[in-house]
Formats: C-alpha cells, sequence, structure tokens
C-alpha cells in the first residue's frame, strides 16, 4: 500500500505542468492494483477544491516529487557505477525510465509479492528494463546480504545505493543492522543517498496526527510506522569511512523551486521547513584508495 501510494505520487507529479520527475509508468502500476484506496493520479487545476481525502495524498506528492528528482539527479550524477541497489524498491520504475550506462545492472530488493505485480504491470505494458535488472525478493526486516550475494551481488565492484521511503518502516534495530550491512558490502568508490527517518516519539499529539492521516486516506500508517529513535546514517558511515553531506528538505526546495504546500505557487515562501515530518536526506561516498 505504501509503495502504491508513493507510485500514485509520482503520477500525480507527472501531470503537473511544473513537474520535476515525468513517470510514464505510475498511473498504470496504481490502475492495475485496483485498489479501494481514493488515490489521486492527476494534480487538479485547484488542489485545495480536491475532495478533503485526497488532500493528504496531494500533498504528499509535492514532496514526493522533489524526492524523485533529488534521487533521478544523484543516480545520474558522475560517476555513474555500473552496479545500483534499490533497498525498498517498492513501485521505483528508475530501471525502465532513466538512461543507464552501458553494462549497468540493478538489484532490487523488497517484498516479493510487491515485486512481482511490478513485474507484471510492466510486461502488460512491454515495458523494457533499460539495464539488466535483478529482483531480489527479501524481508529487509531480517538480514540480507546473502539474498543479495545468492542473486550475484558483486562486491568488488563500486556500487550506488538507493534508501528511499524505506527506513521509516523498519525497527531502529532493522534500520541499524541494514546500515551496517550497506556500510559491509560497499568497496571503496561506492556511494549511496539515503531518506533519512524521523523519530516519532510516542506522544498522544503524533499518535492522533498519525490517526487522522490514516482516517483521510485509508493508509494504516500509525501501524505501518516504526516508533523507535532512528539510528543516524551520518554518524554509522563516517565511523566506517564514508563521507557523508546532508540536504535538508529546504534546501532541495530551493534548489528545485518546490513549495511543499497546495497553495504555495513554486518557488515562494513556503520553503518545507515546517514539515516536520520529513527527515531530509544523506548522501554519502566511500572514498577511492590511492
Ligand atoms: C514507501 S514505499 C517506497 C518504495 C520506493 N522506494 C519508492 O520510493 O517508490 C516502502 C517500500 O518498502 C518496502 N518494505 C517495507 N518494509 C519492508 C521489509 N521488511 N522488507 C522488504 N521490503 C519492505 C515496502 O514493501 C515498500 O515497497
Amino acid at each position: 500500500m505504501t509503495a502504491l501510494a508513493v507510485a500514485a505520487g509520482r503520477a500525480v507529479e507527472t501531470t503537473r505542468p511544473d513537474a520535476l520527475a515525468a513517470d510514464p509508468f505510475a498511473a498504470a502500476l496504481v490502475a492495475g492494483a485496483r485498489s479501494n484506496l481514493d488515490l489521486p493520479t492527476v494534480w487538479p487545476a485547484d488542489p485545495t477544491a480536491a475532495p478533503a481525502l485526497q488532500q493528504p495524498l496531494l500533498l504528499a506528492s509535492t514532496y514526493i516529487g522533489l524526492r524523485t528528482r533529488f534521487i533521478d539527479d544523484f543516480l545520474q550524477s558522475e560517476p555513474q557505477d555500473l552496479q545500483t541497489v534499490i533497498l525498498g524498491a517498492g513501485l521505483d520504475t528508475r530501471v525502465y525510465r532513466l538512461k543507464w550506462p552501458p553494462g549497468s545492472r540493478v538489484l532490487e530488493l523488497d517484498h516479493a509479492n510487491v515485486l512481482e505485480f511490478k513485474a507484471a504491470v510492466m510486461e502488460g505494458l512491454s515495458a523494457k528494463p533499460a539495464c539488466h535488472l535483478i529482483t531480489v525478493p527479501t524481508d529487509l526486516a531480517q538480514p540480507w546480504e546473502n539474498a543479495l550475494l545468492t542473486a550475484g551481488y558483486d562486491r568488488q565492484q563500486p556500487t550506488t545505493w538507493i534508501i528511499e521511503g524505506l527506513l521509516p518502516y523498519l525497527s531502529a534495530d532493522a534500520q541499524l543492522a541494514t546500515l551496517q550491512e550497506v556500510a559491509a558490502l560497499s568497496p571503496s568508490g561506492s556511494r549511496a543517498v539515503i531518506e533519512r527517518a524521523v523519530p516519532l516519539p510516542a506522544t498522544e499529539e503524533v499518535e492522533a496526527k498519525l490517526r487522522e492521516f490514516s482516517a483521510q486516506t485509508g493508509l494504516p500508517m500509525s501501524e505501518l510506522l516504526a516508533r523507535a529513535n532512528p539510528p543516524d546514517p551520518v554518524r554509522l558511515l563516517e565511523a566506517a569511512g564514508w563521507e557523508c553531506r546532508e540536504h535538508p528538505i529546504p534546501e532541495l526546495c530551493a534548489r528545485y523551486g518546490r513549495a511543499i504546500s497546495l497553495t504555495t505557487p513554486d518557488g515562494l515562501a513556503s520553503d518545507g521547513s515546517h514539515d516536520r515530518s520529513r527527515g531530509g536526506f544523506v548522501t554519502a561516498w566511500l572514498p577511492r584508495r590511492a
């Protein structure tokens, strides 16, 4: 369901006159799921007049567009690695819609049912991956290193890791284990983009907000989101020799001229800094040995 909601966000983004990213497959993935959730797939002329149930998801789409573009740009920046691992790939269609250097391969990890659903819809659309795609059905709440190695991950090959929209759904222990596995499996020259999880204190205010969002959208976020204090990817990766850069949401809003808002025109004052439910991003590099 969360993968579907994000795909709906990309479908909406694709229809905006000022779209930051275009995902020509997102709407078909949402339609293919025949979900009884009322997921918007089009940016309306007046989003504030959209049905109340759709407004939280339209607002979320303003963020999903920003995050999609930021990660697309990171992936396509030099030096592009020939091996990419997408943890919690969901209905991400980067292997189909981006240009990949010849010889690239991408390993996508997620639950089997999510990966199988995506493959079936993409086959129905006659869409072909633009690189060598390897799907790795895995429970990322458990150690996944062996599944990745068995699927053909090459631990000598500098690798780009994408961790987008996954960490908030893992317990703090599983987040820590996942980040440790990334560090342990990465040869020098590897890089990563990580969307941070924000701590969700178990206060009545937070619970009430999650209940309200769940009631509005039909997405049971209060059950899905992990509650504990997330580990800090920067501390963990720097201790393993990586160099890290933080990208708070306001920085991305300014870079791409996007406001996370249904009402503020892009490029104007609202910069997303009010939205404390977003943790920002970390990009990281493991320097090549001299
Ligand atoms: C919010 S979606 C994001 C998907 C994708 N990264 C994107 O941005 O479109 C979260 C994804 O994490 C996956 N996920 C959550 N917990 C998982 C687990 N324990 N094992 C494998 N996948 C998991 C879900 O199945 C879902 O596809």
